[in-house]
C-alpha cells in the first residue's frame, strides 16, 4: 500500500486528523504530529488573513524543536487545507504564506487543484485532493495530485453521500497511489477495515474534537459524547448544502426541532444561528465517542485496537479451510 515518501517512518498510525472549519487550531495540529498523526487545518480558520503566517511559523518551529529533542520519535508533516473554488477570494494571498512556508502537506477541496499542485510540487510538497465522486478524482488524478481524499456517507461537514465500499472500490480501478477514507471512523477496527478495503489512511474528524486540545465549546464536545446516531439532523438548511448537524446543538441554538423537522426550515432569523459557530456538525460514528480524551491518549487507545483488529484470525483461518 502506497503512502508519499513525506510520511515515511513519520506515522504512528495511517491517521489523518482532518481539517475543520473553526475547530482545527495549532495546539491540536501540533499535538497530533507530536503524536505521530498528521494535523491538519483549514487556512479559512485563520481570521484575519494574515494571521496564516504566525500559525504557520508556530506550528512549524514547535514541531521541528520537538524532533530535533526527540530524535528516536515518529513526528509527522502537518498540512493546510485550501479551498479552491473560485469563491475562495483569499487563495492567493494564503497560498503565497504556504509558499514563504513551504509546508510540507497541502490538502485541496471543492475545486481544480492544478495550480497549487504545480506549486506545492516546486518545493517538493505533497498534495491531496478530496473528492465525493469517482469523477472528481478522475479530474484530480489529471491535476497530478499525490494522493486522493474519499469523502464518503456518514462523515462530519459536507459529506458526500456515497457508501464507502463502492466509492473506494470504484476509484481504486483508476488509481493505484495513496487513497485516504473519510467518514464515521473512529476507531483503530475502522482503520484496519479501511485498509482491508483499498485505502492507505483514514481521515478522523469529528473524534479529534472530543481531545482536550480541540479549541471548542466545552459542551460541543459534552454533546458528542453524549450523542448517538438518532441525535443527527441531515439538512442543507444552513448553508444550502448538506451536513449532518447534532440535533442538541439546534435545540441550544433556540430551533425547536419538531416544527423544524417538518417544515424543513427554521423560524428563528438565520442570522442569529451561525452554521459551525453555534450548530455543531458530527460525523455518523459520533455514537462511538465515550470520552474525551487528549490527543496523545487517543492515539495509544486507537494503536491498540488496530493492534487487535490486525491480529484478527480472519475467516479462512477460523475455519482451518485455506
Ligand atoms: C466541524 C467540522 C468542520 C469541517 N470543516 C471542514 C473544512 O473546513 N474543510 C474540509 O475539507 N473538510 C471539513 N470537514 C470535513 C473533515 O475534514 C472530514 O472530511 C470529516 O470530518 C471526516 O468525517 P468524520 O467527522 O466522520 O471523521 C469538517 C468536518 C467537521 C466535523
Amino acid at each position: 500500500m502506497p503512502i508519499p515518501k513525506l510520511f515515511e517512518g513519520r506515522l504512528r498510525l495511517p491517521v489523518i486528523c482532518a481539517p475543520m472549519f473553526l475547530v482545527s487550531s495549532p495546539r491540536l495540529v501540533i499535538s497530533a504530529c507530536k503524536h505521530g498523526v498528521i494535523g491538519t487545518f483549514p487556512a479559512l480558520n485563520t481570521r484575519p488573513q494574515e494571521l496564516l503566517d504566525d500559525w504557520l511559523t508556530q506550528i512549524s518551529r514547535e514541531l521541528a524543536e520537538f524532533a530535533a529533542a526527540h530524535p528516536g520519535l515518529p513526528v509527522a508533516p502537518f498540512g493546510v487545507n485550501q479551498v479552491v473554488h473560485p469563491s475562495n477570494s483569499r487563495l492567493e494571498a494564503d497560498q503565497a504564506l504556504v509558499r514563504k512556508h513551504r509546508v510540507p502537506f497541502v490538502i485541496t477541496s471543492q475545486g481544480d487543484p492544478t495550480r497549487i499542485v504545480q506549486d506545492v510540487h516546486s518545493w517538493g510538497g505533497v498534495v491531496f485532493h478530496d473528492v465525493v465522486k469517482t469523477d472528481h478524482a478522475r479530474k484530480a488524478i489529471k491535476a497530478g495530485v499525490d494522493g486522493i481524499i474519499v469523502v464518503a456517507a456518514g462523515a462530519g461537514g459536507h459529506a458526500g453521500t456515497i457508501n464507502p465500499f463502492a466509492l473506494v472500490r470504484e476509484i481504486r480501478e483508476l488509481w493505484a497511489g495513496p487513497l485516504v477514507l473519510a467518514g464515521a471512523l473512529n476507531d483503530g477496527h475502522g482503520i484496519r477495515a479501511a485498509e482491508c478495503f483499498g485505502a492507505d489512511m483514514v481521515y478522523m474528524g469529528t473524534r479529534f474534537i472530543a481531545t482536550e486540545e480541540a479549541e471548542v465549546d466545552a459542551d460541543y464536545k459534552r454533546m458528542l459524547v453524549e450523542s448517538t446516531l438518532k441525535d443527527l439532523i441531515y439538512t442543507d438548511a444552513f448553508t444550502g448544502v448538506n451536513c449532518n448537524y447534532l440535533a442538541p446543538s439546534l435545540t441550544r441554538a433556540g430551533i425547536d426541532i419538531e416544527s423544524f423537522i417538518k417544515k424543513g426550515t427554521v423560524d428563528l432569523d438565520l442570522g442569529s444561528v451561525n452554521a459551525w459557530r453555534s450548530i455543531w456538525s458530527a460525523g455518523q460514528g459520533v455514537g462511538g465517542i465515550k470520552s474525551i480524551l487528549p490527543v496523545a491518549a487517543l492515539v495509544e487507545q486507537l494503536v491498540a485496537e488496530y493492534r487487535i483488529a490486525a491480529g484478527r484470525p480472519d475467516f479462512l483461518s477460523r475455519q482451518a479451510l485455506s
